[in-house]
């Protein structure tokens, strides 16, 4: 058996250039991404959980402006949709003295993430809501969708109850998008069928977990790529490109499935409808690194200015 490694990925400076992303510490300048930014009550509101060492909101801005921009289009000008993020340190073990900060930070991401849906569903009863998660924020989506805690990296994350898709707040969710989660499993029925859908991540989920994550099926899209370090570290071709390229290559896809869902329209039901590319897509030229950009403990890597260490 294969020594547990601990992966620590921290995501800030080392984005992808083609996208305008807020994924810096310091705060977001994308006026028209700020702008969707509100808890008030709105016809779509979506939750964002963003990875580890990144800004608010983080990779997942891009997305939420075409969904939002999308369903807002139509010719009723009532229509509103916005985001609110979900407030977590989202610490990576590396910027921690303890090994046990990752599971601490998780810990909090899916008790608020819960917390945060609680609470706007009950305020506003009529929304339809949309959860999207990132990296460490992916995971911490599952655990808010399907319950969470327990072996992840090195640590042991405390557990959170399930939500009930049959009660509010699961059952305002209409969409849940997630990309390149930590802790997560193989062969799952929401997964995306580009590769990554056949390894586990950094650890697997509980079967009771994965139960009753699986009740979330119809509105849940999970995206994992081949060669990911962090969604499928067994799996081959392994490069933090593959971590970090979701957004350029999903971002049409998940929005297509998002609103289509949204809107109560099924066309978008059945798998991927987008690019299915392997890890042979990737495009490596786009990765913009930096110091202090992507670690991965164990070995050592370099990605364009990027240095990724990683140890056993
Ligand atoms: C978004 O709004 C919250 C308050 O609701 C605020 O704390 C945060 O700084 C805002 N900006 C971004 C980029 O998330
Ligand atoms: C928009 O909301 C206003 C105020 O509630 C209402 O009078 C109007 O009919 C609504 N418009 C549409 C197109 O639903
Ligand atoms: C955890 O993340 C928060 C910001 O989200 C940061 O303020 C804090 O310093 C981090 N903790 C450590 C130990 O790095
Ligand atoms: C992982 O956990 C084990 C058991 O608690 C500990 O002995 C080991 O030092 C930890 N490894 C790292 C890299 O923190
Ligand atoms: C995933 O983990 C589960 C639980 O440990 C294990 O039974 C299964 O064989 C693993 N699957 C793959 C593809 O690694
Ligand atoms: C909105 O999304 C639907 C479904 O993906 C698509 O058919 C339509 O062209 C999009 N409309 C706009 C204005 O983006
Ligand atoms: C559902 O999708 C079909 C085909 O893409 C489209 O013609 C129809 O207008 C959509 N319905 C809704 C309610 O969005
Ligand atoms: C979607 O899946 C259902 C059940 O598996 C199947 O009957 C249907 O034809 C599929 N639709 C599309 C558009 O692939």
């Amino acid at each position: 058996m294969k020594t547990p490694t601990i992966f620590t990925l921290s995501l800030l400076s080392l984005t992808p250039s083609i996208l305008a992303q807020c994924t810096d510490p310091v705060p977001c300048q994308d006026e028209s991404l700020n702008a969707l930014n509100t808890t008030a009550c709105q016809t779509y509101h979506a939750f964002i959980a963003r990875g580890s060492d990144s800004g608010y909101p983080g990779h997942l801005g891009p997305l939420a402006k075409l969904v939002c921009g999308n369903l807002t289009s139509s010719a009723d000008s009532n229509t509103t949709c916005g985001y609110e993020n979900i407030v977590y340190p989202a610490n990576s073990s590396w910027s921690g003295p303890t090994t046990d900060i990752w599971c601490k930070s998780a810990a909090i991401g899916a008790q608020a993430g819960q917390e945060q849906l609680r609470e706007y569903a009950d305020r506003c009863p009529d929304a339809k809501l949309i959860l999207l998660g990132f990296s460490q924020g992916g995971s911490v989506a599952l655990d808010v969708l399907g319950g969470g805690g327990g072996v992840v990296f090195n640590c042991t994350q405390e557990d959170n109850a399930a939500l009930d898709p049959e009660s509010s707040p699961g059952s305002h969710i209409v969409a849940a998008a997630i990309f390149g989660a930590v802790h997560r499993s193989a062969h799952q029925p929401y997964s995306v069928q580009n590769g990554g859908q056949n390894y586990n991540g950094s650890t697997p989920r509980s079967a009771a977990q994965l139960s009753d994550l699986a009740k979330y099926k119809d509105v849940l899209r999970e995206y994992c790529n081949v060669g990911d370090p962090i969604c499928a570290p067994s799996s081959p071709d392994q490069a933090p490109v593959n971590h970090l390229n979701y957004f350029e290559k999903y971002n049409d896809d998940a929005a297509e499935f998002i609103v289509a869902k949204a809107r109560g329209n099924d066309s978008a039901e059945n798998g991927t409808s987008g690019d299915s590319g392997d890890a042979g897509d990737v495009q490596q030229g786009s990765v913009d690194g930096g110091a202090g950009g992507l670690k991965v403990e164990g070995l050592a890597w370099v990605v364009g200015f990027g240095v990724i260490v990683l140890g056993l």
